[in-house]
């Protein structure tokens, strides 16, 4: 009934919102304290339960108009009688604790609130830092809160930057609940990330989560997949392959299936490039594309190149641009090292959120190999939640000596390409292994029979395109 505002974080921590709660939430300075206990507060309101947010320190105004930058109308909710701000100001004398104790009194009996925000405790506690008795009767007066209100109580508390640990003495104890905020520079960018530190009720196996505040949409908290939740491939969302050697080897693909594509290192097969357009087009895959080496303009010249070898004049450039209109395919270029790993995996999640794919490609991803092995983890969890999602997901990638273990142990198929040196000639065979089927090695006859067979595919998708052309606006 009580929610944290944010869908992921609830249905993370089903039993944290109970009532009866002492909710902590803890940060740096800028760490988004505020924002989130607003947003809390606000969707409680909106959803007819009273919520008190109590300030020290900031004013009504500033908090109004912040909230409006994230699309939160605190005055109507104000006007409907569901939120009430109040302004405690920290007067310096003896009966401090007990005007205070007072004032949130009063204003309970007269709002009856199911939630109470309190923002910030800090220079509360702060200010009766010297008085071991003040202290322990507003501790135990925070604590009793939640029973008299049969609610939530939110606390929200600052903590010091020069801190390595954030020390909350002893709220953290009391609480039920505790989640931290932090944020921290990774190169140029900003990384945010909420820790839950505890949560009575709930049972919790992932202690962080990355997380943005954006205009409009305010707080997003990222949620990977838990791993003790397997989805199934989705067995009716069935992937032809573009050539028939591929369809004898392997066999239809299936949604949510992970493709593993591997190459020498001293070549860069564009055959695998040609292979993976005829089977977006074979199949009219939605299509989202990670290219992590080189850029989507590159990419399109590259393939311009090769198809115009094999008779085959497209602007590919264009072709493209005319299927990302038609929401039919989105490139997005990543320099894996200009971000940190949870960033990466943060904004490729939210490319797939948004784009909502059938096929996800993820072009030379032994880049990030090398950036990071923290990077498995993930890794395996945005595998999953692409399973969960029903993509196929087909990554590829270059074998530097020893094998790519982390790409490998993931798959459901592998394809390696194994070029040989014959007289003068360079022959590609390639090895075919899927998940249920002994390993099979397609030869190089067979192979290039099947890019043919792709370059057909794609002669016939460029008609396709042309239709998009003409009902693209
Ligand atoms: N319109 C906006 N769009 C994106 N980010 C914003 C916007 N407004 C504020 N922010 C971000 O939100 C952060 C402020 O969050 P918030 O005020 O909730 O932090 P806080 O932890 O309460 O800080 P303090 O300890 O100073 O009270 C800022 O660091 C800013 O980067
Ligand atoms: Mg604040």
């Amino acid at each position: 009934m009580i929610s944290t505002g944010i869908e992921s974080l609830d249905k993370l921590l089903p039993g944290m919102m109970a009532p009866n709660t002492l909710l902590v939430i803890a940060g740096h300075p800028g760490s988004g304290k505020t924002t989130l206990a607003t947003s809390l507060c606000h969707h409680n309101a909106l959803n007819n339960n009273r919520c008190l947010y109590i300030s020290f320190q900031e004013g009504r105004e500033k908090l109004y108009r912040v909230a409006r930058n994230f699309g939160m109308n605190l005055e109507h909710l104000e006007s409907l009688g569901r939120f009430k701000f109040l302004k405690i100001p920290l007067i310096s004398s003896e009966d401090m604790v007990v005007e205070i104790i007072d004032a949130i009194n009063r204003a309970v009996y007269d709002f009856k609130p199911l939630i109470i925000v309190v923002d910030s405790v800090t220079p509360l506690l702060r200010a009766v830092e010297s008085s071991i008795k003040a202290r322990s009767i507003l501790q135990n007066y925070f604590y009793e809160l939640p029973t008299q209100v049969n609610g939530i109580v939110v606390l929200v508390a600052e903590t010091q930057f020069s801190m390595k640990r954030i020390e909350l003495g002893d709220i953290e104890f009391v609480a039920d609940a505790v989640l931290i905020l932090r944020h921290r520079i990774h190169g140029n960018l900003l990384i945010r990330e909420l820790e839950i530190r505890k949560a009575r009720g709930s049972p919790v196996t992932i202690a962080r989560l990355p997380f943005s505040i954006a205009e409009g949409s305010g707080i997003r908290i990222y949620v990977p997949v838990r791993l003790e939740e397997v989805p199934d491939v989705k067995w009716d969302k069935k992937f032809k392959q573009p050539c028939q050697a591929l369809q004898n080897a392997m066999g239809d693909y299936y949604g949510g299936e992970i493709v593993y594509v591997e190459y020498p290192s001293y070549t860069r097969p564009l055959r695998t490039s040609i292979y993976s357009v005829a089977l977006i087009a074979v199949n009219t895959a939605r299509t989202i594309v990670f290219s992590y080496r080189v850029s989507p303009m590159q990419l399109a010249g590259v393939l311009q190149r090769f198809l115009a070898a094999h008779g085959l004049n497209i602007d590919v450039e264009r072709a493209l641009n005319t299927a990302e209109e038609a929401g039919m395919m989105r490139i997005v270029g990543l320099n894996p090292s200009a971000y940190s790993v949870e960033e990466l995996y943060y904004r490729e999640l939210l490319e797939i959120e948004k784009f909502k794919p059938d096929l996800a490609l993820f072009l030379d991803v032994d880049v990030i190999g090398y950036v990071d092995r923290k990077y498995f983890n993930l890794l395996r969890n945005q595998l999953l939640y692409l399973k969960k999602m029903g993509v196929l997901t087909v990554r590829s990638g270059s074998r530097h000596g020893k094998p790519d273990y982390m790409s490998l142990a993931l798959a459901d198929s592998i394809v390696r390409s194994l070029p040989y040196r014959d007289g003068g000639t360079i022959k590609r065979d390639i090895y075919v292994w899927r998940l249920g089927r002994e390993p099979v090695i397609v030869r190089h006859e067979e192979v290039d029979k099947c890019i043919e067979e792709c370059i057909n595919v794609v002669k016939g998708f460029e008609n396709l395109l042309k239709t998009y052309q003409l009902h693209s606006p």
